[in-house]
């Protein structure tokens, strides 16, 4: 099939090319984010390959659509940037990568609580500047306190696994309860109980309108004071004026964030050389107390292997006709 993989990076290019070789796809690597400007690059293709910050809104779908693409292969599993219904009523197919390494994006949100409770990027530059003083690094046994887990999926699931190896309280908070969950002794609770009662909370839940601005400002004034807040599912999670005063006020106590709800053309990108035109997000780079990785929480060669395997044997699946278990629809939305 031919495929018009846009947002590609050298890291793309490779796991994809030594994928493909089991598909024999024709992969046009293509470095621009798919917006409706971009769209013409991917004219005649069938198939177009996106990631997870490429606009796939109803007039990007449409475009495509004139254009004769009849597939969409996302190489994530979030799926919020998507228009699903304006992709079914156009008879587009929608595939994803529902579980590339779960692990992946576990363990990089313990890996954010331990750094910023231990102050590991403040403490890296002192030693390197020959300041050894501990003013200012102190942090807080693990052990004993209460996380909570609001999304007990794959990923949330995980964190749980992990944190009760540090003998961590769990709290959760899903409309679903996870088997794996109760048995590590996991408590379900309301949110605002969780957010109560919690020392750390941390996000796993996908992007949907219910879930869009979840922890808002009344969410953070229900938050335990001085609680560490962890984001790595999706940046609209989180109202993040809201939080910016939460972290002004200490209400919040530490903040760490793989994502950002205005992500789009600044992660992904080397701006080094650039004045950084967010206010917003530059205002949170200020904070001693906020770690920010730019959307790497997924970037294991695990994951990568599995996300373009995945990718390619969903448009293997499509293209002979044959019924696919990824293809997400509007359908996929409700109740979520
Ligand atoms: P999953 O589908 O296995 O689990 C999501 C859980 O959230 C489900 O148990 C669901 O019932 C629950 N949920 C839905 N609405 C909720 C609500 N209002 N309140 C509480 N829980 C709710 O998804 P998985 O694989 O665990 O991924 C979670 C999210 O992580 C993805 O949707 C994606 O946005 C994000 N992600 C981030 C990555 C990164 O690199 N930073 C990489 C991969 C995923």
């Amino acid at each position: 099939m031919r495929v018009a993989v846009f947002s590609t990076k050298r890291y793309d290019r490779e796991f994809l090319t030594r994928a493909n070789a089991a598909h024999r796809h024709e992969l046009t690597f293509l470095e621009p984010r798919l917006t409706l400007d971009t769209t013409v690059l991917a004219s005649g293709f069938p198939a177009v390959c996106a990631f997870v910050n490429d606009v796939l809104d109803q007039p990007v779908l449409s475009a495509l659509a004139q254009q004769g693409t009849r597939a969409i292969a996302l190489r994530s599993a979030g799926f919020n940037n998507v228009d699903l219904e304006a992709a079914d009523l156009l008879g587009m197919t929608v595939v994803r990568v529902p579980a590339y390494s779960p692990h992946a994006v576990a363990e990089h949100t313990v890996g954010l609580i331990l750094a910023l409770n231990r102050h590991l990027p403040r403490a890296f530059n002192r030693v390197r500047e020959g300041n050894f003083a501990l003013d200012g690094l102190m942090g807080f046994d693990l052990h004993g306190k209460t996380a909570g887990i609001v999304g007990t999926g794959k990923i949330g699931t995980i964190v749980a696994r992990i944190l009760a190896g540090f003998g961590c309280r769990l709290l959760a908070h899903d409309p679903h309860p996870h088997e794996e969950c109760l048995s590590l002794g996991a408590t379900y609770l309301p949110l605002p109980d969780l957010l109560a009662q919690s020392d750390i909370v941390t996000l796993h839940t996908p992007l949907t309108p219910r879930t869009y601005h979840l922890i808002d400002r009344d969410a953070v004034a229900q938050m335990r004071r001085g609680a560490m807040l962890v984001n790595t599912s999706r940046g609209a999670l989180l109202d993040t004026r809201a939080i910016i005063n939460g972290l002004k006020s200490g209400q919040i106590g530490a903040l760490g964030l793989d994502v950002y709800e205005e992500e789009e053309g600044l992660f992904f990108e080397d701006l080094s050389g650039r004045v950084l035109q967010d206010d917003v997000f530059a205002r949170l780079l200020t904070f001693p107390n906020v770690l920010i990785t730019g959307h790497q929480a997924f970037f294991t060669r695990e994951a990568l292997t599995a996300i373009a395997e995945t990718t390619l044997a969903n448009l293997s699946l499509i293209e002979r006709g044959e019924p696919c278990p990824n293809v997400v629809t509007s359908a996929r939305l409700v109740g979520s």
